[in-house]
């Protein structure tokens, strides 16, 4: 577990109807399957990299959050879409720089 290359949560939190915004309401759980299957499509090391469902990580109103581990970079104004720009950094960070 110490030796993960790439620890990504993405806000799946769902406060439902009529409430604040929420990232589950902008397709947050879409975002994490998909990026988790590039991942295990571009065959990254299972014991490598994680691709986490996460609870509410604050900046709510700035699309689906995300947050990136060890580089503890944020990475936020996330839409379904952004599902391969994520696995990128999953496998930049899985296989290095220079791969
Ligand atoms: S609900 Fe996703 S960051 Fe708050």
């Amino acid at each position: 577990m110490n030796d993960l290359k790439a620890h990504l949560f993405i806000c799946v939190n769902d406060r439902g109807e009529g409430k604040k915004e929420s990232c589950a309401r902008k397709g947050g759980q879409q975002l994490k399957d998909e990026v988790k299957k590039l991942c295990h499509e571009r065959g990254l090391p299972k014991d490598l990299y994680r691709v986490n469902n996460s609870g509410c990580l604050g900046p709510c109103e700035r699309g689906i959050s995300a947050v990136i581990y060890p580089a503890g970079d944020w990475l936020l104004d996330n839409t379904p879409a952004d599902a391969v720009k994520l696995a990128d950094l999953v496998e930049k960070a899985v296989r290095g720089s220079g791969t």
